[in-house]
């Protein structure tokens, strides 16, 4: 019997040290180190390691691009954050909580890849178990084989013998490999297994995506070390009793990075939303106060986000301030903007804030709205129809441009918004588009005038 050979791993970010540690030298977090049992088989243990042709240096200019056309996954949202489709040999990390809808996204992709050899390995569920969940989704492919297995060289020999195009591995956590003592789950067998896909991914062009968990308090071991092998990093993000749900590229070595993709949950699986505006924007019949529309932009997207707030006198001491889906430390410091430049009487009231559809937002291009919405609650008034905004707020109620400001007024336009108000910093370099008046303010305190007023 080989010999034990004992290791400890940092659960955060993989480190390996001799002897148990406090404090992770690598990435300086407490009490993250476990101890596993590795033992290493003698020779290099896959097949795919030692038949992976030599290379030799060459020079930059020498390097041919690679002919190969981006897989189109005939899913807009996905084929976006990817940057234009799949590229053949990529390896693809999908993150998320569990229950977020990791596995529905990747078995919709391997059913709805069209032209593409699929093959959905789940370590989770058993083969009738995906069957159903496939017939719920409801469609049909005949070159897309489940195969439940959780023996990593099981799965490798199963892929030379099917020589799929793209493979969905769920969950990289449930796997494990025989070369190493530790149990599924653990930092090496993660490490391990993520290393030799790769290298099959790399050495036969084939696409593998691997689908990894995370809790909330990332205590799982896996995605963060598995960043740093993989092309592209997605995380499948949202609020579980929402419907909606972020696809959001955290690293891509072959596009942009901050590109997002908008889904729904629906009972037969997740519907691309094409148009985020339209399900963040409710239409009323009657105005109603506390209520804005700022132009966001989340990565390179924009959309306009509908902002609720409830501004009402405090019946105890302390107001209370709640905020969902927003920084709160954020919106104590535009109150007490409002307190200070305005001469509101915040200290009395309470306040709550809300997006619509549950959208967790950090832009800070959303200050105004947010301001906006809670003015229009406290003095009861309802914003004019048709008004947006967007604009950050500073500590002395200065109105300072958004980040791609031209992008939010152009969605603003699109959208048919007759108004949209921004910083005057913004007066020079911007080029209204057709059919939107752009109003520009330096102070928060000439907001109302422009929300109630024609
Ligand atoms: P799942 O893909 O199993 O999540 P993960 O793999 O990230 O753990 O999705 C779980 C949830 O999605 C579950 O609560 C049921 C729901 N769901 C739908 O609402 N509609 C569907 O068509 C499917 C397949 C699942
Ligand atoms: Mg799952």
């Amino acid at each position: 019997m080989a010999k034990q050979k004992k290791a400890y791993f940092c659960r955060e970010c993989g480190f390996e040290a001799p002897k148990w540690l406090g404090r992770c030298p690598a990435c300086g977090e407490w009490n993250t180190f476990a101890e596993e049992i590795i033992v290493k088989a003698s020779s290099a243990s896959l097949a795919v390691a030692t038949n992976a042709p030599q290379s030799t240096p060459q020079r930059v200019s020498e390097v041919k691009p690679s002919t190969h056309q981006r897989l189109d996954m005939h899913n807009a949202e996905v084929n976006r954050v990817l940057g234009g489709g799949l590229v053949p040999g990529s390896l693809v990390l999908l993150g998320g909580e569990p229950g977020i809808g990791k596995s529905t996204l990747s078995l919709q992709l391997a059913l709805t890849a069209h032209g593409l050899r699929t093959l959905y390995v789940s370590g989770e569920e058993s083969a009738e178990q995906i069957g159903m969940r496939a017939e719920r989704l409801g469609i049909g492919n005949e070159e897309c084989y489940i195969y439940s297995e959780t023996l990593l060289e099981n799965i490798l020999h199963q892929i030379e013998q099917q020589r799929p195009d793209v493979v969905v591995i769920d969950s990289i956590q449930t796997i494990f490999t025989n070369t190493i003592d530790s149990s599924a789950g653990s930092v090496s067998q993660i490490r391990e297994c993520a290393a030799s896909l790769l290298k099959y991914a790399k050495t036969t062009g084939t696409s593998i995506f691997i689908i990894g968990h995370i809790t909330k308090d990332g205590t799982i071991a896996g995605p963060k070390i598995l960043e740093h092998i993989v092309d592209v990093v997605l995380q499948f993000e949202g609020d579980g009793n929402n419907v909606y749900r972020i696809l959001r590229g955290i690293k891509n070595r072959f596009g942009a990075t901050f590109e997002i993709g908008v889904f729904e949950m629906l009972d037969n699986g997740l519907r691309a939303v094409e148009n985020p505006s339209e399900i963040l924007l409710s239409h009323y019949e009657e105005p109603l106060s506390g209520i804005a529309v700022g132009a966001s932009v989340d990565g390179v997207r924009p959309y306009l986000i509908e902002v609720q707030a409830l501004v009402t006198n405090a019946a105890y001491g302390t107001p209370q301030r709640n905020a969902t889906g927003y920084d709160s430390r954020r919106m104590s410091m535009l109150l007490a903007v409002l307190e200070k430049r305005v001469g509101m009487k915040m200290y009395q009231k309470d306040v709550f804030l809300n997006f619509a559809g549950g959208f967790r937002v950090a832009d800070t291009g959303l200050d105004l709205s947010i301001v906006a919405a809670v003015i229009s609650s406290y003095y009861d008034r309802a914003v004019l129809d048709g008004i947006c905004c967007a604009g950050e707020v500073g500590l002395s109620g200065e109105v300072r441009p958004a980040p791609r400001s031209e992008q939010r007024i152009s969605e603003a336009a699109r959208l048919g918004f007759k108004k949209i108000i921004v910083s005057g910093f913004l007066r020079k370099n911007i080029k209204a588009p057709k059919g939107i008046e752009v109003v520009y303010i330096n102070n928060i305190g000439e907001l109302p005038p422009a929300l109630f007023t024609n």
